[in-house]
């Protein structure tokens, strides 16, 4: 029988079977405060670097903002956001890492500060929110797949849009070819390294984000992590 999912859906589809079932524990373990490898210590700490980068791109007085975290994975994001008196909700496809990130909050934290689901970043029963991050969620997605999320969630979002990709540099570029040449079941699925000049170009072209223009962007290059963050905000 012929598949009627999407690109967008298969690609979620591997995304979860790989969040929530192989890469649990790899997750658990590189989002708290465990050791591990030194080439995860890099990733770690490149990461911080990112969430503190994103954190600081939503302003100042986050009180009561309605904030989504889309693809908030173990939840740390949503939990600093939370803390700035954001009202946060994660959104994950990997209901064991949403699992963990309800664990991982703070009793004093209050009551409706943070809320975490799971399910599709897409689905429309979220609401509407005035700020909508995505670390790391939307780099394993084509780059017409990520202009085609970011249109999605720019219905539902009056303030900004941060969200991270994978840039072109010649470290992801070879890394990539490397996972065409071996693929495995069990490897995540692969990352997608997007040119920003061409990613500009399409989101510039997508006639539902003509109110919207590209802010401020930053790369973060730490060992084996590098990612990019973005910022789109409403004209
Ligand atoms: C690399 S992890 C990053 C998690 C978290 N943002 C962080 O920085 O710790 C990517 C996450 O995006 C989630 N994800 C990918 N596609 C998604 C979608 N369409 N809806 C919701 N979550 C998604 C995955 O399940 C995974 O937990």
């Amino acid at each position: 029988m012929m598949s009627l999912a999407t690109p967008y859906d298969e690609r979620r589809g591997r995304l979860q079977t790989y969040f929530d079932a192989t890469a649990v524990k790899a997750w658990a373990q590189l989002t708290s405060d465990a050791p591990v490898s030194k080439i995860r210590e890099t990733v770690r700490q490149g990461r911080d670097q990112m969430r503190n980068t994103i954190l600081s791109w939503l302003p100042t007085t986050l009180s009561h903002a309605a904030v989504l975290d889309a693809g908030c994975g173990t939840g740390a994001l949503s939990l600093d956001a939370a803390r700035r008196g954001a009202r946060v909700l994660g959104v994950d496809i990997a209901a064991n890492l949403v699992a963990l990130a309800r664990d991982r909050t703070p009793a004093d934290l209050g009551p409706g500060t943070v809320e975490f689901r799971s399910g599709d970043m897409l689905s429309p029963e979220l609401g509407v929110f005035q700020h909508v991050v995505a670390m790391d969620s939307l780099i394993h997605y084509t780059r017409p797949q990520i202009v085609a999320v970011v249109a999605a969630l720019a219905e539902r979002t009056s303030g900004s849009i941060i969200f991270t990709f994978a840039p072109q540099t010649p470290f992801l570029m070879a890394f990539w070819g490397v996972g065409l040449l071996f693929p495995r079941s069990d490897r995540a699925p692969a990352i997608e390294p997007v040119s920003e000049g061409r990613l500009r170009a399409a989101l510039a072209a997508e006639p539902s984000l003509f109110r919207w223009s590209v802010g401020r962007t930053h790369r973060v290059a730490s060992g084996f992590y590098t990612s990019q963050a973005m910022e789109l905000v409403r004209r």
